[in-house]
């Protein structure tokens, strides 16, 4: 494995400069069974020496438990590192449970003063809104995290899925460095208008779950079967049962791709959402999850895989195909809403 730096982007016109590929670090205490501490934080290590510097946490990943585990490296590292962490899953105090989206300044300020806290840190390099509440005004939302920037707590604002409408909203009152949604050979609805949107306004696109939470790099077939009870997986529509079953005959165009590259199905899937950034002609820095060291190695290298258009072409009907939601409920992501 090759040892030289992935190429940089910058997260919108007057965001931070970042490794093309940044880092999800939800694995490491939430969502996808049991991780290994020792193993996560040499993840960490290694990402940084491959030139990733975009680390992505939520105060929602169990509770406030990832950004703690994180806190160490961050302050290890805290001038090569891009802090980003997400507000607006609240925990209602009735049922730890349950989540309940938030958007209001009470809650924005208690959230942030919690993730600080939690982080050692006294500066957030990039927030996020998590999750939109339609009964709030995104305005509000935003007027309220731009105070956050004024107090010198937040550095960038960012917006997870958002729809086009919303984002412009929202950047008329701030500019917003970055959209995060969900983005993969998979997972395709926010070409249509947030892409364009985000390429308009000078905003950046951060991909999650790139490698389709995994499936796409055929690490688990029926995520009931393959997966432990806990694993958020198995809420997913498509990664069940008969959907799942359609959905793994939809991999083998990555497979022939990735045999032509001598490269693993993984960096096809990564290599298709880089490529994006051309296509769509802006920034777009996917923030794949991983645990262990040595995938963290072969996610940086799709970072230079350039896809020839009889490839693209190869892969360009997938998403079309696939059986099942990525939500049980779409209203929580912004197709359910455009
Ligand atoms: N804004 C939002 O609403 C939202 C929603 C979901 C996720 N996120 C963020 O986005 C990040 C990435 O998304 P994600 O973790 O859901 O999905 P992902 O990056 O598409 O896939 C992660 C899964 O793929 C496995 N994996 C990673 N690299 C691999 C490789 N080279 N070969 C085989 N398997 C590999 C990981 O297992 P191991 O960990 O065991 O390697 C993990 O199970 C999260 O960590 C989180 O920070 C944000």
């Amino acid at each position: 494995m090759t040892d030289s730096r992935i190429p940089t982007a910058r997260l919108g016109d007057g965001g931070p400069e970042v490794g093309v590929q940044g880092l999800g670090c939800m694995g490491m205490s939430f969502a996808y069974g049991p991780s290994d501490a020792k193993e996560s934080r040499a993840t960490l290590e290694r990402a940084l020496e491959l030139g990733v510097t975009l680390y992505d946490t939520a105060d929602a990943y169990g509770a406030g438990e990832n950004e703690r585990f994180l806190s160490p490296f961050f302050k290890a590292h805290r001038d090569e590192v891009v802090i980003a962490t997400k507000f607006a899953l609240a925990i209602p105090p009735d049922d730890p449970t349950r989540r309940i989206i938030r958007n209001d300044r009470p809650y924005l300020r208690e959230a942030v003063e919690a993730s600080l806290r939690r982080l050692d840190v006294d500066v957030i390099d990039l927030y996020y809104m998590h999750r939109r509440d339609v009964n709030v005004p995104i305005e509000e939302t935003v007027g309220a995290m731009a105070e956050l920037v004024r107090e010198g707590k937040v550095r960038h604002l960012g917006l997870s899925e958002v729809t086009a409408t919303e984002l412009r909203a929202a950047h008329a009152v701030h500019p917003i460095a970055a959209v995060q949604s969900e983005w993969s050979l998979f997972s395709r609805d926010i070409e249509a208008r947030v892409v364009p949107a985000a390429g308009e306004l000078g905003v950046a696109l951060v991909p999650y779950s790139p490698l389709g939470r995994g499936f796409l790099t055929g690490s688990f077939t029926d995520a009931g079967q393959d997966l432990t009870a806990d694993d958020f997986r198995r809420l997913q529509p498509r990664f069940t049962g008969e959907n799942a079953a359609v959905n793994a005959t939809l991999l083998d165009p990555i497979r022939t791709v990735a045999q032509a590259h001598d490269a693993t199905p993984a960096q096809i899937a990564l290599a298709w959402v880089h490529h994006q950034a051309r296509l769509h002609h802006l920034p777009v820095v996917p923030i794949p999850g991983t645990r262990k060291p040595g995938r963290v190695e072969e996610n940086a290298g799709a970072a230079t895989i350039e896809l020839a258009e009889e490839e693209l072409a190869l892969l360009e009907p997938i998403a079309d195909k696939v059986a099942g939601d990525r939500y049980p409920d779409m209203s929580f992501a912004s197709a359910g809403r455009e």
